[in-house]
Parts: structure tokens; sequence; C-alpha cells
């Protein structure tokens, strides 16, 4: 049925343009990826999560006085509300941690006097807020679901110190730090992928910054999105030895399997941030003393690539550094929302400042003029 002058159903809404942004650009085909005019090799290589968030949000590199001035703020807010640990704990231990992280950020959200206030400065406050707070929720549900006591922020440490220090309530080594600031940094923002473009149409409807970080860790959860970054692990584990990768390759490609970790929308080459990851998560195994993760994915990346020029992407590797740095498995993908959380609210700023409700159309495919039988006729 005819709904609209555009006939086309884009399948995925591959390609399409669905708003302009200056916050970050992915050229797919060259495999680059830039934040705000900068190359992501050069902000992995050298800047903190701290200096990236800003960037995000304001557009440009921060002073020394300016970065100060964040991080300062930033700590101020690390602490969790008691009400929200305390729901945490109400919680099953069944309940999906990504379930469980939604709720407590909504929790959050609902707690905030000001939480309908969508000017800039409270937004910026706001999400000032979640970028702060998202660690502390992620530890403290690690602590919890190891009968442990939530070990509270320590305000001398860097943004990813604190968080190693409150997962595992000793001081990390300066490698590790390095390698979390790195992961946050990599996956702080990429353009309008799903659970960009979901934070994004929720505040097209003029809802608050919340509402639209929740939508997003909704979209975000699903394994073909963050969801793949323990999948992939998973998938190691379900190989088992670096013998056993070629006939896994070959079956899972017969199967149409969708193997985790591999493939993108818009890369038509290599993952720029999946080069970062891979150093690091051959660092990280080698200095652990086991590779037998690292040697496994080494080969199936070969075998896929062989096969069908599959390239692997920003959660394969990902996996690895998370599993070597401590993180448990079940708590990978609350990991990406820590740093996707400052891409989101950048977004949400952006699409306030200049915003138009999103509301595409859908081709109708059901039957037209079926009339009614009462229900009594309807057997
Ligand atoms: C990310 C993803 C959802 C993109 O999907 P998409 O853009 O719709 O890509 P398509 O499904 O159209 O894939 C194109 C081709 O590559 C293949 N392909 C893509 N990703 C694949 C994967 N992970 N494993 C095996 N084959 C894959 C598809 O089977 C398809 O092959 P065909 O043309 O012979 O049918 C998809 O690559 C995927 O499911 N990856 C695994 C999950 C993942 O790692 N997600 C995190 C992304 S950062």
């Amino acid at each position: 049925m005819a709904t609209t002058e555009h006939e086309q159903v884009i399948s995925g809404l591959e390609g399409v343009l669905a708003c302009e942004s200056s916050v970050s650009f992915i050229d797919g085909p060259n495999g680059v990826l830039i934040y705000r005019g900068h190359d992501i090799h050069g902000l992995a290589e050298q800047a903190t999560f701290e200096e990236v968030v800003f960037l995000l949000w304001h557009g440009r590199l921060p002073t020394r006085p300016e970065l100060a001035n964040f991080a300062g703020e930033l700590v101020r807010r690390r602490t969790a509300p008691p009400e929200v640990l305390r729901l945490l704990e109400m919680l099953p231990a069944t309940a999906h941690p990504m379930a469980a992280l939604r709720t407590a950020v909504s929790a959050i959200g609902a707690l905030d006097p000001r939480q309908e206030d969508t000017s800039r400065e409270a937004n910026l406050e706001k999400a000032t807020r979640l970028v702060a707070v998202m660690p502390t929720l992620v530890a403290a549900m690690h602590r919890q679901r190891l009968g442990q006591a939530p070990v509270a922020p320590d305000p001398g440490l860097s943004h990813a110190a604190n968080f190693l220090y409150m997962l595992t309530g000793e001081r990390a080594a300066d490698d590790s730090v390095r390698a979390v600031d790195t992961a946050l940094i990599l996956y702080a923002d990429h353009e309008l992928n799903a659970s960009t473009f979901t934070a994004r149409t929720t505040t097209s409807t003029q809802s608050d910054l919340y509402s639209a970080v929740v939508a997003g860790i909704a979209a975000l959860k699903g394994p073909l999105h963050g969801g793949a970054v323990d999948d992939a692990l998973r998938l190691f584990q379900e190989i088992g030895s670096v013998e056993a990768v070629p006939a896994f390759a070959d079956r899972a490609l017969a199967e149409k399997r969708k193997v985790p970790g591999f493939g993108h929308r818009v890369y038509r080459t290599a993952d720029p941030r999946a080069r970062h990851l891979k150093t690091m998560a051959q660092t990280l195994s080698h200095a652990a003393g086991d590779t037998r993760w690292y040697d496994i994915a080494i080969a199936l990346e070969q075998a896929l690539y062989e096969r069908k020029r599959l390239n692997a992407n920003v959660d394969y590797y990902a996996s690895l550094v998370l599993y070597h740095l401590g993180f448990p498995l079940n708590l990978f993908t609350a990991f990406i929302v820590c740093s996707r959380v400052a891409g989101w609210c950048a977004h949400i700023l952006e699409q306030q400042a200049n915003n138009r409700l999103i509301r595409p159309r859908a081709r109708y495919t059901g039957p037209v003029g079926v009339p009614f039988v009462p229900l009594q006729e309807r057997g």
C-alpha cells in the first residue's frame, strides 16, 4: 500500500542518513574513526578517558584547568545513592547484569529532583553524574554477586584506576589502568549505532536524558550489539583449542552462524579499534602467562578472514582485554556502558539542540477492508 513518497524499504536502515552530527565519523571503506575531528588512534594512544568525554561533549579537547575541573566534577559524583545500591541488592542473582544496570540507572533518574529539567546545563550535570557513577554501579554489582561489600570510590584515583580499585579492592598496576583507559576511549562513541540511535529517538520525543540513556542500555544489551563482547569469550571457551579452529570455522560458515566479534554494518575493512585491543590482548595474555584464548582468537581471526574475508570487530579482542583485567564475563557488556554513556550523552545534547521528532514510516503489508465480525458470531 502506498504510504509515502519514498516507497523503498531500506532493510536495517543500512546506509540511511538519519541526522547530521559532529560527534564522530566512521569512514567504513577505509577503516577510519574520528571523534570531533581527532583520529581514534591518537586518542587511544595518548588521551585519558576524562579528556575524551570532555571532547565529545564540548567539541574540543580541554585545557589543563578545564580538565582538572572536569575530572574533579567526575570524582565528586562517583558515589552511588544508597537507595540504588539497596535496589541492586534486592534483585535476584538470576537478573541479567544489563537488566540490573538498566534498572539502577532508571532509579538514579527517578531520584534526581531535576529529572525533567532538559536545559543544556542540567543535562551536562546529569551526564557527568552518569559517567561518574556507572563504574561504581558495575563494581558494586560484581561485589554483591560475590557476597562482598562494595568498595567506596577513591577520590585520589583517576576514573580508570578507580574503576579497577572498586572492582578488586586493590590498587591496580599502571599497565592495567592504561588498558582500561584505552578501552574506555575506544568504546566511547561510534556514530549512529543502534543504541545511540535509540537514545536519540527517545530524546526526539522531548523525553529526559535518563530515559534516553536507559533506552541506550536496553539496545546495547542485545547480542548483535554490545552483547557480542561476552559471547566472544564464550566462543573461545566453546572452541577449546587452536586445533579445533578450522573445523569450527567451516561449520559456523556452513550453518550461516553469526560468529560473535566478527562483521560490521559500516566497516568494510578492519575495525580501527580492534588493532589497539588486539595489541593489548596480546600483552595482557602474555603477561598473565595464559595465552589459551588469545591463541584461539588469532587462529579464528585468520580462518574467518581466509574463508570469507570477515574482519574482527571491536568486541572480539576487547573480550580478552576485559578477561585479563579481571572483569567477570557477565559484566563485559556493562563495561561498554561505562564508556558509551559518554557518547550517548553527546548525541542526546546534540539532538536536543536541533530537535525534530524521529518518526519514520513502515510499508504496510497486512490486509485491508477486513469486516468486523461480532464476538458472538466468531465461535
Ligand atoms: C554486526 C552485524 C550485526 C552486522 O550485520 P549486518 O550489517 O546486517 O551484516 P549482514 O548480516 O548483512 O552480513 C553480511 C555478510 O557477512 C556475513 N557475516 C557478517 N557478520 C558475520 C559474522 N559475525 N559471522 C559470520 N558471518 C557474518 C553474513 O552472513 C553475510 O554473508 P552473506 O552475504 O553470504 O549472507 C553482524 O556482522 C553480526 O551479527 N556480527 C556478530 C555480532 C557482533 O559481533 N556484534 C558486534 C558488532 S560491533
